[in-house]
């Protein structure tokens, strides 16, 4: 009633729905605006690039950063650092704003190709895909949450026939990225790092909503811990990429500390690598073709290439340079020089979001969507600092749940707010107008408190792929997502579903009135609502992606064909080319992947000045 009220008085005479919109360009206006605030990277700024380097690193991302950073503490190397997008700016400094970045002009934009089996609620049956084009890549778009994983999953890598890749023997880099805030952090074997750039805590902003889900959790039989200790299994609120309530970017954690000192690392911004040259003789990659400043330029690199362009434009820009699935190389008019299998074994996680209302307070749009919102975020003051509206996450393993240290396959992450909290959600998402109104108009019509879990699968057994559209490096490739083409995803994207309802059934959450919001999708009503034929409608309608696209140039060993780099990061039947970012990951671990693709980008570092003795 409050918070109606509030709205009320804020909206004055406008319609909401004018409101709404006219807000939602204000905040695209600020980040168009913002975009040239700031511009705090570590570069020593020359225009001009050097003819040559010795190391090249493509891409600025959560590795990219890490990467340059590391390989620069060995001042006899020169390195440079080449990003498509532009710098950081303070709205994506903001944890609130995350919805927002997918609709400026600092996400690739790229969206699947159309299914008839998934993403069906999306315009066109195509699921957006938004990736991080900007200093810092996707760690500046994405929602901050924290999770390392599992140890089974990199014990599987290891066992899948890659030495170092253990869990045991990978803790050292994940505690070297580390600066967690977490106060009751596992202290023990697996314990935090608490001295590392990236800065780990937990939001200072939660609705009410969390601690019911936490709490409901619980009574459900889960244990209350810290799900990147020791075990994984259980609930908590979330640890996020966040410092002194502020995005924690790649960027901010790798390349702000560096400003003025490193000279001999040259960040290059609004750059598009368009090739990785390599002499089809002696297969050795000696340099890269780059657009930037209004031509193409050529720059070699003495010592190495180093592709971290993320898990779709890195097979992408491989491929354009020869390496890839010879067939399908020539097919677009490029000359194979290494057939490999890139672009294949590409992975995601996805999760149909179930909505419920309640009688407490949620995150709405105009909490913090006021003209004072420059002062309360400075003062950390409102819900600024909250991950998009991320709360709490609980991990299961449906088929061991009284298994403490079992291997999830779902995790059920609380959103503080519903699909019409913020109209920049469903525009991110690309929602169909008929499903939104089907579904989620009258939430916003009547102000109601309404929450989502997500109930994401974890290892999930579908494939699919990236191929290219053409041999221009400026068209967009085309992604195959080819989710839900094992029927176990669509099983266990269900049985998630059902266990997000039934925590209703617990104390805590009948103590905030929780509800589910039982509106149907007008394309399922042939199936009786709530059967399982129809949430397997819902869950093939609602395949909300949650933006792991990993796996495309697989990490294996030489006798799988399906692999393209070794176990240290180096392209098969290439010399002096890696690459190191989301896309070695053999299978997607279980969690989300910013952590692990800064432990892949430390390692890869190490790796690299051991190869050159640099470290022993
Ligand atoms: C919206 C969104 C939400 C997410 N939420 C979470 C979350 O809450 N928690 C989590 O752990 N993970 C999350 N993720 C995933 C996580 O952010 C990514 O897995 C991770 O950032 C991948 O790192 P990367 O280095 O592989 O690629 P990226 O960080 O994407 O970096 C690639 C960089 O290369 C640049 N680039 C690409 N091609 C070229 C080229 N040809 N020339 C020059 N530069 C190029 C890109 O512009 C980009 O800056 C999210 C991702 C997104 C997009
Ligand atoms: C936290 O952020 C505030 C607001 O920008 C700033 O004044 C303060 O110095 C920061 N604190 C730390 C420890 O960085
Ligand atoms: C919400 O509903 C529950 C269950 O009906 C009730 O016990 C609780 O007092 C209500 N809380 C508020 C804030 O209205």
């Amino acid at each position: 009633m409050q918070s109606r009220l509030l709205c009320l008085l804020y909206l004055g005479a406008a319609a909401a729905q004018s409101y709404f919109g006219n807000a939602l360009l204000d905040g695209l206006e600020l980040l168009r605006r913002g975009q040239r605030q700031m511009d705090l990277e570590a570069s020593d700024h020359r225009d001009q690039l050097l003819r040559e380097y010795d190391f090249i690193v493509v891409g600025a991302g959560t590795a990219g950063c890490a990467l340059a950073a590391r390989l620069s503490e060995n001042p006899n190397w020169q390195v440079l650092l080449l990003e498509a997008g532009g710098p950081e700016n303070y709205i994506m400094d903001m944890p609130i704003m995350a919805h927002y970045l997918q609709l400026g002009e600092m996400n690739w934009k790229y969206r699947t190709q159309s299914s008839n089996s998934y993403c069906l609620a999306m315009n066109n049956n195509r699921c957006n895909w938004p990736r991080g084009k900007v200093m810092g890549g996707s760690s500046v778009l994405n929602y901050m949450m924290y999770t390392r994983g599992n140890r089974r999953d990199y014990d599987r890598w290891e066992a899948l026939g890659n030495p170092g890749w253990g869990y045991d023997e990978l803790l050292p880099y994940f505690r070297k990225y580390e600066g967690s805030l977490i106060p009751d952090a596992d202290s023990g074997n697996a314990r935090h790092g608490r001295k590392g750039p990236v800065k780990i805590s937990y939001s200072d902003y939660h609705t009410p909503i969390a601690a019911a889900f936490v709490e409901a959790s619980q009574q459900a039989g889960q244990t209350r811990r810290d799900y990147n200790g020791q075990d994984q299994l259980g609930v908590s609120y979330l640890q996020a990429n966040i410092g002194n309530g502020t995005r924690w970017s790649s960027n901010r954690a790798y390349l702000y500390p560096l400003k003025g000192k490193r000279r001999n690392l040259h960040i290059k911004k609004n750059a598009l690598v368009t090739k990785v040259l390599i002499d089809p003789q002696t297969k050795t990659a000696y340099g890269i073709m780059v657009q930037t400043d209004g031509r193409m330029q050529k720059v070699l690199a003495r010592k190495e290439v180093i592709v971290s362009a993320g898990a779709i434009n890195t097979p992408q820009l491989l491929m354009l340079s020869g390496v890839g699935p010879a067939k399908h190389l020539r097919e677009v008019g490029i000359k194979p020089i290494a057939d490999l299998a890139v672009g294949y074994n590409l992975q995601d996680h996805t999760a149909p979001a179930v909505t419920f209302t309640t009688n407490v307070t949620s995150l709405k749009f105009e909490d913090f969507a006021d003209p004072t919102w420059l002062t309360r975020f400075n003062r950390r003051e409102g819900p600024y600092g909250s991950p998009g509206g991320c709360e709490a996450i609980a991990f299961w393993d449906l088929d061991h749940e009284s298994d403490e240290d079992g291997w999830p396959d779902i995790e059920l992450f609380m959103v503080g707010g519903s699909m019409s909290s913020n109209p920049a959600i469903s525009r991110a998402f690309g929602l169909k107008k008929s499903i939104y109104d089907a579904l989620f108009a009258e939430i916003e019509d009547k102000s109601l408190n309404a929450f989502m879990i997500f109930p994401m699968i974890l290892r999930p057994k579908s494939r699919g792929r990236i191929m290219l559209k053409s041999s221009d490096p400026f068209k967009y490739p085309l992604i195959h997502a080819n989710y839900f083409a094992h029927p176990y995803d669509v099983d266990i994207s269900v049985r998630g579903l059902l266990k997000a309802i039934s925590l209703m059934e617990q104390q805590g959450m009948k103590a905030i009135n929780a509800k589910l919001w039982e509106r149907k999708i007008p394309t399922c009503k042939q199936h009786p609502y709530k059967s399982w034929a129809y949430w397997t409608c819902y869950v093939r309608h609602f395949t909300f992606t949650i933006y792991h696209y990993s796996g495309t140039a697989k990490m294996g060993p030489k006798s799988d064909r399906a692999a393209v780099v070794d176990a240290r990061l180096r392209v098969y039947g290439i010399r002096n080319l890696r690459v190191a970012d989301a896309s070695i990951m053999p299978e997607i671990m279980s969690g989300h992947p910013n952590g692990p693709v800064f432990m892949i980008a430390e390692k890869a570092a190490d790796m690299i000045k051991q190869d050159y003795g640099y470290i022993k």
